[in-house]
């Protein structure tokens, strides 16, 4: 395949890194997971490794067998009863955790909100109830599209309770995406917030939202939560005020026992076609894999104090702010604005305000912190953090390095951990109290998973680069896509043979066995650590009046990790301009969500293509990166690349 980027060129890019850090001693003495053995223990008998912590959880029938099936039909803790919201919440709320804070918000303007586990017992108990009364039970779809408040959290917690599934759609995305991922998952349910606050100013969630359910006839109910004095309409029927129903609803609410590969709830991420895949996760394996990795990778003990800063319309937000942590009793941190509000220092003085102790972020974030400045955080007290943890992308080591000296004080471990919300749980990581980790490199497989890098033929490769394969299973891979499994089988499960997940990432292994993560292999962009479909964009960008042709790619940008560029040929009667071009962004941010806004837009007479047709990136990346142009013999028409790579010359001069 000509056009893709091949894990070799990645390679080149990527800087040799050889400083190691030993976990620090005072850190490895009361580890959560201190035994080096266990590496080996797990990968002599994953399956009663894995068992060992869903032993951990509350059962109400326990699993016939723990694992039945292969590669896409895998299925784990097959027979079991389990309930997620009850793991989460009730069997703290009634044991020794049941004053133990679970929970504490801040919301952009200052206010702050601490829960007990019994007050969040409370809270979905009377949710569940509530979502009873209005009809919904076990295996309905809900969708959820709010701002980050503790009612995001009670909302997803008490679908769980009752069974429903829950769709968290990110506050994020634009009314279009919304709907789409409401009428693919034929949600009967919507739990929105009147508005959200984003840098001061107000994102007006309900009006996005009755966009959206202007064309979803499978929507019965709309729950609002007021989040503040937003202006917002109410239709009669239809819209319920949170606080209203919260009012009328019965606690006690009795949980739903769902069998363990029950879906828990769906997810939608980008692919390689223009549609999002609605990722599905089971009940008792996701819980088991998301609890055993965050008591392990994140070494929660009683008195920490975890802040995740994801969003929770992403799966980190799903496994490491609500599933993982509250099974494991943690007290969570959630944040609902910007890091920069009201200045640069937010995060840092809400660490040393809360006293937060692990704190997981993205490495875009830590490398805005870095740019701006050094003295935001230098002026806080960082004191009471004692582990850092990464997702999203590769970390660059310069990141890793200030991370490690500014956030960590030179005594914190940091843990770069590699996953997607297809794995459901950390799968590549160190174990803070056992691995000596290399900046950048998300070092060694989990105990019990069976990482390894494959060339194309499946080959392995001991060292060197290739692609990232993952063998075997794991308790929290998804069940598979959403109405689609053909579109399962195909995209991960057929790139060798078929025991084999293919995640879509090229990799490196070095001579001690770390992986290093290069990034993805497909027509996928990870922008700030999101997943963007290129093909989702162009057709974003083919739906404006003036675009005949599109074509995006990814290029290095210095906060987001990968920015994205797009090429459009115009219709006719259009000519280009900086106020089309920006037209076309904004264009572009209405119908996806402002991540996927093209970073800019270039104007060309025609895109380069093969002689069937095909849009060649790799050139359209050359041009971008100013390269020399890779092999154009299979171009339809030579001259176009040439045009418009002195076109570029010329502007990216201006
Ligand atoms: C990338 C986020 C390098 C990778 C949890 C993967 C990473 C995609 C890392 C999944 C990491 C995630 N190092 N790359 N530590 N973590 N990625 O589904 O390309 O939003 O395939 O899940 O992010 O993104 P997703």
């Amino acid at each position: 395949m000509p056009d893709k980027k091949t894990p070799a060129e990645g390679l080149d890019s990527l800087l040799e890194e050889n400083r190691t850090f030993d976990p620090p001693p005072g850190f490895v003495e009361g580890a959560v997971a201190s035994d080096p053995t266990i590496y080996e223990t797990a990968k002599a008998d994953p399956v009663s490794f894995w068992e060992g912590f869903a032993n951990e959880l509350e059962w109400a029938e326990r699993w016939d067998k723990p694992v039945e099936g292969e590669g896409p039909d895998m299925r784990w803790f097959v027979g079991g009863k389990i309930n997620a919201c009850v793991n989460c919440v009730d069997r703290h709320a009634a044991g020794e955790r049941a004053h133990k804070t679970a929970l504490i918000w801040e919301g952009e303007p200052g206010e702050e909100v601490r829960w007990t586990y019994a007050e969040l017992a409370k809270q979905v108990n009377k949710f569940g109830s509530a979502l009873r009364t209005l009809g919904l039970g076990k295996g309905d779809r809900v969708a959820i599209y709010m701002p980050m408040v503790p009612e995001a959290v009670v909302a997803m917690l008490a679908c769980a309770r009752i069974g429903a599934i829950h769709s968290v759609v990110f506050g994020g995305f634009s009314s279009e995406s919304l709907r789409d991922r409401i009428e693919d998952a034929g949600a009967k349910a919507l739990i929105t917030s009147d508005g959200g606050w984003r840098r001061g100013k107000e994102v007006p969630l309900k009006r996005f939202s009755d966009e959206a359910l202007a064309d979803t006839p499978t929507i019965e109910h709309v729950i609002v939560v007021k989040r503040g004095e937003f202006a917002c309409a109410m239709q009669d029927g239809r819209d319920h005020w949170y606080h209203e129903l919260m009012e009328a609803a019965e606690n006690p609410c009795s949980p739903e026992m769902m069998d363990s590969n029950d879906p828990l709830f769906i997810l939608y991420t980008s692919g390689t076609t223009g549609k999002p895949k609605g990722i599905v996760h089971s009940t008792g394996g996701y819980l088991t894999g998301a609890y055993a990795t965050t008591r392990w990778v994140f070494d929660l003990k009683d008195d920490d104090v975890f802040w995740c800063t994801a969003d929770i319309g992403w799966i980190t937000g799903h496994s490491y702010i609500v599933y993982g942590p509250l099974a494991a009793g943690a007290t969570i941190v959630i944040y609902e604005g910007a890091p920069d509000w009201p200045q640069r220092d937010r995060f840092w003085k809400m660490c040393e305000r809360l006293g937060v102790t692990v704190f997981y972020t993205a490495p875009t974030a830590i490398r805005a912190f870095m740019k701006w400045g050094d003295e935001w955080p230098d002026g806080c007290d960082l004191s009471k953090l004692r582990l850092l943890g990464t997702v999203g992308e590769p970390i660059n080591p310069e990141a890793w390095t200030w991370y490690h000296r500014h956030i960590g004080g030179e005594r914190c471990p940091i843990v770069d951990t590699w996953w997607q919300t297809e794995t459901g749980q950390i799968l590549i990581t160190p174990l803070p109290g056992l691995i000596s980790t290399k900046p950048g490199s998300a070092t060694k497989a989990f105990p019990g998973v069976d990482a390894t890098i494959l060339d194309e033929a499946g080959t392995e490769v001991p060292v060197g680069g290739g692609y990232l394969a993952i063998r075997g299973g794991w308790p929290a891979r998804t069940l598979g896509i959403w109405g689609d499994e053909q579109r399962f089988i195909d995209t991960y499960w057929s790139k060798w043979d078929r025991n084999t997940y293919f995640p879509g990432d090229g990799a490196k292994r070095d001579e001690d066995g770390f992986f290093w993560i290069l990034g993805r292999v497909d027509d996928v962009i990870n922008v700030s650590g999101h997943r963007i479909g290129t093909m989702e964009v162009e057709s974003a960008l083919v739906d404006h009046e003036a675009v005949a042709e599109a074509a995006v790619i990814g290029v290095p940008h210095e906060i987001k990790g990968t920015g994205i560029v797009a090429f459009a040929s115009l219709r006719d009667g259009f000519e280009p301009s900086d106020d089309l071009a920006a037209a076309i962004r904004a264009h572009v941010g209405e119908k996806i969500g402002a991540i996927a806004r093209p970073e800019s837009v270039l104007f060309a007479a025609d895109l380069p293509k093969t002689r069937s047709g095909k849009i060649m990136r790799r050139l359209l990346r050359d041009i971008a990166e100013g390269r020399a142009l890779g092999d154009t013999t299979t171009l339809a028409d030579p001259a176009v690349v040439e045009t418009l790579q002195k076109k570029y010359e010329a502007e990216a001069g201006d």
